[in-house]
């Protein structure tokens, strides 16, 4: 891998090719010959309870995997792993990496983690929680968010990580689909210098659901309040709990989590993922993309409230026996170069991170990473969005080193591990394109966009919690009930590669995160001086995309746009702020009252807007485009007063200092 051209195939070294678990391309025949037949050889590598007595079954739109098999996931992580316990349980099993460069980060063995993850499953079981109850964790990137979810696993407790940063209200709609009786959270972390106070937003997200205990993680030291009848320290439940715990039999289609993503209405939809195919397919995935080895250092830099960071910070590597690295701050805090220092420091062999950060990286300058030599570095991963071609060739050179392959995972918190991206030993490796199909997966191109087609794979969801018809109507509507619709555009190129063009629905993703415009808009419309909205997309240099508003007042008043970014704030969380909003007297509309967010879009892109006839209020159109207008030329005014009051105030201090003479002083300055 060294010639550096746009457009071009790469191949990996004979090196990377020798070290790689798959040399050989047959791989994809034999799998693609019988799918079933080539996942149930894999299966068999996990550790089974019992075995299953039918491989797959499927009842379109539904399907199942390893029919009757009893598994766990933690008896695969710990005692029963694939490595052998023996070998790996006095490695380190996680390297955790505190924000505040002052405190030292933790290393945890195999052995430690086990007992962690016993005692607080007991600790659990005497609360009342039982298998097939579901536990709400509200935890930030600490290794307690680990601990919580392999116990809860443990024990057969499904568990449903809402990330850390979204607001109370968003923890609470998710609560109270999941009925949730147990909340894990802590008390405060650490976010660019400053201790968040998660326990005050844990303590508004519980009101009004079934929560009867929250289990508060020390973390931040912060002051919290604690209700003596519902709120319990984790440190002291765990104090006195033995440290082994029976791992519970799951039948391999028993739930094993919920994970809520954003859908195509405002509600977000609680994917459900089951005990075993998940587990195999988070094994064998993290095993042949990254190349698990027996030393390896991994760090995914995905928060586990996020789909990657369950199947990648947590599961995938631990089932393999490696170390995996749980940063819990910033990339970028408190040096643009802490994730360069952080990969240094622990040695990190593979690093798997979302686009947005390598842009984010590539801004900073090439300078900044001159006297990181990376030698530890060999595989690269991408995940989350799109790359583009030049961020691609950035990350091979500047981090790469042109030495790593890069491996671009596409994905979805639906499919629960990766499906599409070419393997490390074999490429090829083209910048933008995720490349080839998982052996094993059947993946199709249809009009323009991905599906994926029977017998899909193992790992994906079984369903909405509680909601089937949205399963239905979103997954297996478009193009009937025996073909997964992913909601992507995609092309391929002559050698099959495939390219992943972005979302056809709308959905957004925000550096890397999903968020719908109807999420956006829902909570916008939540304030009461507000008729309606439209939220879209636009494209960012560094996020990739950012959502852009468009308010219609019932009166107008001052600060209307700022309670608009409050209000977001407050239902969602930071994330999901708009860049603009843009205060307007109506929205385009079809005639059946739809709104047509397609034209937004274009008025801000300044694109030709075409026929304008088969809406109900064209004229609203061109009053938009001047708000917008004036918008960016009250942008470009503010700009030019700042560099003219800048350049008149640098004047007359010139002009000052020109008269009392001291100019004159400075050597090489109007000496005469
Ligand atoms: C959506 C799923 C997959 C884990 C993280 C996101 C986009 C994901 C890629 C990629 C282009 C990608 C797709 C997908 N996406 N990976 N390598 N190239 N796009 O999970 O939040 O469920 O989002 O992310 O649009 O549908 P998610």
């Amino acid at each position: 891998m060294n010639m550096l051209k746009k457009g071009e195939l790469y191949y990996p070294s004979s090196t990377t090719r020798k070290k790689a678990w798959v040399k050989n391309k047959n791989i994809y025949q034999e799998a693609n010959k019988d799918p079933v037949l080539f996942w149930e050889k894999l299966a068999r590598e996990l550790f089974w309870f019992e075995k299953w007595n039918k491989a797959f079954e499927h009842k379109a739109p539904y399907f199942k995997w390893f029919l009757g098999g009893k598994i766990n996931i933690t008896s695969n992580i710990f005692e029963k792993n694939p490595q052998g316990w023996e070998k790996i349980k006095k490695k380190t099993a996680l390297i955790w990496e505190p924000e505040p460069t002052t405190e030292k980060p933790k290393k945890i063995t195999y052995r430690e983690l086990f007992s962690d993850v016993c005692r607080f499953a007991n600790a659990l079981k005497k609360l009342g929680v039982k298998k097939g109850d579901r536990v709400g964790i509200y935890l930030p990137m600490i290794p307690e968010v680990m601990v919580a979810m392999l116990a809860c696993a443990r024990i057969g407790v499904v568990h449903s990580v809402v990330f850390s940063a979204f607001s109370s209200n968003s923890l609470k709609v998710r609560l109270q689909d999941t009925e949730a009786k147990v909340l894990i959270t802590a008390d405060g972390y650490w976010r660019r210098g400053k201790i968040v106070d998660l326990k005050q937003s844990a303590d508004e997200g519980v009101k009004e659901t079934k929560v009867e205990k929250v289990i508060v993680v020390k973390r931040a030291g912060n002051n919290v309040s604690l209700d003596s009848q519902k709120d319990l320290w984790f440190h002291e439940i765990v104090k006195n709990e033995k440290d082994f715990c029976e791992a519970e039999p799951m039948d391999a289609e028993d739930t094993f989590f919920i994970l809520y993503t954003s859908g195509s209405t405002g509600k977000p939809k609680g994917v459900v993922h089951t005990c075993g195919g998940y587990a195999v397919q988070a094994y064998w995935t993290g095993k042949w993309i990254f190349d698990f080895q027996g030393g390896d250092i991994f760090w995914c830099t995905s928060d586990p409230g996020w789909v990657t960071g369950h199947t990648y910070t947590v599961y995938s590597p631990l089932l393999n026996g490696i170390t995996t690295l749980m940063f819990e701050g910033a990339p970028d805090w408190p040096k643009p170069d802490r994730w360069a220092q952080t990969i240094e420091k622990h040695k990190v062999n593979i690093f798997y991170t979302a686009p947005t950060a390598i842009r984010m990286f590539e801004k900073y300058g090439a300078a900044l990473l001159k006297k990181y030599k990376f030698k530890n570095l060999r595989l690269l991963g991408s995940v989350g969005e799109p790359i583009d071609e030049s961020s691609w060739l950035w990350y091979f050179t500047e981090v790469g080193k042109k030495r790593c392959p890069i491996v671009d995972t596409w994905w979805q918190t639906e499919t629960g591990g990766i499906l599409i991206t070419s393997l490390p030993g074999l490429g090829p490796f083209k910048p933008a394109f995720a490349g080839l199909a998982f052996p094993g997966v059947q993946a199709d191109i249809k009009n323009g966009n991905l599906v994926i087609l029977p017998p899909f794979t193992p790992g994906m969801l079984r369903g909405i919690y509680k909601n089937p018809q949205k399963y239905e109507e979103t997954y297996w509507s478009s193009y009937g009930k025996d073909v997964y619709f992913t909601s992507d555009g995609a092309t391929r190129d002559k050698n099959g590669l495939i390219r992943i063009v972005g979302r056809v629905d709308d959905v957004l993703k925000v550096a890397g995160h999903r968020l719908t415009t109807g999420e956006m808009e829902d909570a916008i419309n939540l304030h009461p001086n507000i008729t309606e909205s439209a939220v879209i997309g636009v494209s960012d240099e560094i996020k990739g995309e950012v959502p852009v508003a468009f308010i219609v007042p019932k009166e107008n008043s001052q600060n209307l746009a700022q309670e608009v970014l409050a209000q977001i704030k407050k239902e969602i969380g930071p994330i999901a702020l708009p860049k603009q909003v843009f205060v307007v007297d109506d929205l385009p509309k079809t005639r059946s009252g739809k709104i047509m967010r397609r034209i937004l879009k274009k008025i801000i892109s300044r694109e030709d807007l075409g026929d304008l006839s088969t809406l109900a209020n064209p004229e609203s159109v061109e009053k938009i485009k001047l708000v917008v207008q004036k918008n960016q030329a009250g942008f470009i005014i503010a700009l030019l007063n700042i560099i003219f009051i800048t350049a008149g105030i640098a004047a007359i201090i010139i002009g000052l200092l020109w008269s009392t003479g001291v100019l004159e002083q400075i050597p090489g300055i109007f000496k005469h």
